[in-house]
């Protein structure tokens, strides 16, 4: 038999080692050790890390790459980013949003991100983002899997139109059901729009996905009625909550009874440690709050965790790569997540997770699954995320579509070897 695509040698992210990965007609085949057959392509992976796909489960496709439009974020905060972003959406063109979301999604290809979660703004009444967005998801399919959640930006309830613009967004083909319940006007009615989301996802058989206390006021506590509104309305495992971060805040004994509550309602947990720790915290003197959800405490729980990259240079946030291994590295850092099973958690986050999260079908590394994989410089995950390791390989159903070199550190020392692996800073031998 002649395989699409042969890699040999390569690590995996369950700590088996030396292991070679068929392909066929877009599926993974085989993984064995000393696969002897034929193959269009053959890689050797020389003991580094096969990765199944990065999977960013919680970002703003419609806002990306639009920094500097009309003008900067000079606060840094959630609010001035919501208003600029205000700003610019009176002028947004299908023509621009398409052109600058189509070259966020090759730049995440590159990165191996082959799926993405991204919200779209319904509160402009030409849900212009939304019909520039399905486009894109249409046309990155074959290399990307993009699901939409119809986000109401300026309030469900507080945004003129929102509750019909939201209706006709899920009418057009947005997958999941967002919201924001701590922008509305009141708690009160940020309880109200949970109920009134989770019903309308429950009467379509839909997912939820919602910005919920995105704040660092300890007393907002709106997952509690999204994690109730989940188990009464029997929507357990199609439910997530994304930000969460008054938790950070929040008195200890209440989280002891908010935790177990969430972990019965199957709501998972959608952390963005790249922009938690930048926007939360903003008015605090010293000391100031990192703003990050409690995930070590979650994930004890048994609670789905995932994280997100959020934004990439837009009204909220300058930087960004579409590189999941750089919000993996941070959320150690903010979430103290430093043993090495935790750190190994936090790749999960980025990974497996997500894509359970997504209900992403034939994800993974078995045989059987998608002929979808990373290639990374890196021997195992947590070499990965300290180095933000090169991908040398990005694989989609079979086919590589993204190469990148090997780094290698040429040094000009005297008496000193000059080639070095960047991982070890060994010699490399010529
Ligand atoms: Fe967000």
């Amino acid at each position: 038999m002649t395989f699409d695509l042969i890699i040999r040698n390569a690590n995996l992210p369950d700590g088996r080692t030396g292991l070679d990965i068929a392909i066929k007609d877009g599926r993974i085949a085989a993984v064995e050790h000393g696969i002897h057959a034929e193959a269009s392509r053959i890689l050797d992976a020389g003991g580094y890390l096969v990765s199944p796909p990065f999977v960013d489960i919680h970002f703003h496709m419609d806002a990306t790459l639009s920094l500097g439009l009309p003008r900067l974020n000079q606060s840094g905060t959630l609010l001035e980013g919501i208003a600029l972003w205000g700003e610019l959406k009176p002028f947004l063109t299908p023509e621009a949003v398409i052109e600058r979301a189509l070259r966020y999604c090759d730049l995440a290809v590159s990165q191996g991100l082959l799926a993405i979660r991204s919200h779209v703004d319904i509160c402009d009444d030409r849900l212009l983002a939304v019909d520039a967005l399905l486009e894109v998801k249409r046309r990155v399919a074959p290399y990307l899997d993009l699901q939409l959640v119809a986000f109401p930006q300026d309030g469900y309830y507080r945004s003129p139109g929102a509750v019909d613009n939201l209706r006709h967004a899920l009418d057009k083909g947005v997958d999941v059901v967002g919201g924001i319940p701590h922008f509305e006007r009141t708690m009160a009615d940020g309880a109200a729009s949970v109920r009134e989301l989770c019903e309308i996802a429950a009467d379509r058989g839909l997912q939820v996905d919602m910005h919920c206390d995105e704040t660092d006021d300890p007393l907002s506590r709106h997952i509690e009625s999204l994690a109730y509104e989940t188990k009464r309305l029997g929507l357990q495992s199609r439910v997530a909550a994304s930000h969460l971060t008054s938790m950070h805040s929040m008195d200890n004994y209440y989280v002891s009874k908010l935790l177990p509550l969430m972990a019965e309602a199957g709501v998972a947990a959608i952390a963005n440690p790249l922009i938690n720790i930048v926007i939360q915290g903003r008015h605090d003197t010293y000391p100031k709050r990192r703003g990050m959800t409690r995930i070590p405490e979650m994930r004890d729980q048994g609670i789905v965790c995932a994280f997100g990259h959020d934004c990439v240079m837009d009204p909220w946030y300058s930087l960004g790569s579409g590189d999941m291994l750089e919000v993996a590295h941070m959320a150690i850092h903010v979430g103290h997540m430093t043993s090495r099973e935790a750190m190994r958690f936090c790749y999960d986050a980025v990974t497996i997770n997500p894509a359970r999260i997504m209900g992403l079908e034939g994800y993974g590394l078995e045989p059987g699954c998608n002929g979808d994989l990373v290639l990374l410089q890196a021997k195992d995950q947590i070499e990965a995320i300290r180095l933000k390791a090169s991908r040398l390989a990005v694989v989609r159903r079979g086919q590589v579509i993204a190469e990148t070199p090997a780094r290698i550190v040429h040094l000009q020392l005297d008496g000193r070897p000059n080639k070095v692996d960047p991982a070890t800073y060994a010699p490399i031998e010529i």
